[in-house]
């Protein structure tokens, strides 16, 4: 099954994403992983991308569209995937039709109050890459590894604004696109973690 996770920054894409994934045994290909994976190694394609993303903007198409046709093309994605954070764009959708057969997209929907909330809380843990968050975070290190809780860059206050716009300008526009095609999927993303699993578990058809 090749599902899109769909959502504003911070709706709850990642924590989904993996979720989902470890459920059907398919890999999650997140866009932004990625990218930040490429910014820490100095790689060409991270220093051309870093710019964009410490101001909150996106990252050319065509450099985020060669990365997920190359990542699409590994033996791993045969039995499906999910694309979390991509496509993020109607031309990157257009390009995106080219190469895959996308079987759902689940929209998860948070009010842009919230989702300024949940980012400015939000901790990624330095070694393993859980993500959570500080209203939940008991001691100072991550639970499952040991790990050192940090800030991402791009989730200050001025950067997070400048996200959710170009969130608005250049993504919401998705919303139509794969409504139109009938394969759109609501999820109320404000509910809690396990509630939205089970939501799209079973928009999924497999609960
Ligand atoms: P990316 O890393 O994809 O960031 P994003 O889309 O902005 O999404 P986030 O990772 O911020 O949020 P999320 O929805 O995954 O939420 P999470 O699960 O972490 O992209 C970063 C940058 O890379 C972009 O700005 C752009 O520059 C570039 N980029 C990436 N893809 C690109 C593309 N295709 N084209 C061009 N540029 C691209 O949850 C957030 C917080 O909420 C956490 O603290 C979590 O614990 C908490 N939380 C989650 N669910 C719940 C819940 N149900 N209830 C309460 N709290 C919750």
């Amino acid at each position: 099954m090749n599902v899109i996770f769909l959502g504003p920054p911070g709706a709850g894409k990642g924590t989904q994403a993996v979720r989902v994934c470890e459920r059907l045994g398919i890999p999650q290909i997140s866009t932004g992983d990625i990218l930040r994976k490429a910014i820490k190694n100095q790689t060409p394609t991270g220093l051309a991308a870093k710019s964009y993303i410490d101001k909150g903007e996106l990252v050319p198409d065509s450099v985020v569209i060669d990365i997920v046709k190359e990542r699409l093309a590994q033996p791993d994605c045969a039995n499906g995937y999910v694309l979390d954070g991509f496509p993020r764009t109607v031309f990157q959708a257009e390009a995106l039709a080219e190469f895959a057969t996308i079987d759902a997209v689940i929209d998860i929907e948070v009010s842009d109050e919230k989702l300024i909330d949940r980012l400015s809380g939000r901790r990624v843990c330095g070694t393993c890459g859980a993500t959570s968050h500080v209203s939940v975070i008991t001691g100072d290190t991550c639970d499952k590894c040991g790990g050192t809780w940090i800030q991402r860059d791009d989730d200050k206050a001025e950067t997070v604004l400048s996200r959710l716009k170009v969130y608005h300008a250049q993504t919401a526009p998705l919303i139509s696109f794969y409504t139109e095609k009938g394969l759109l999927r609501r999820i109320d993303g404000t509910q809690p973690v396990d509630v939205c699993l089970n939501e799209i578990l079973s928009t999924l058809g497999v609960a």
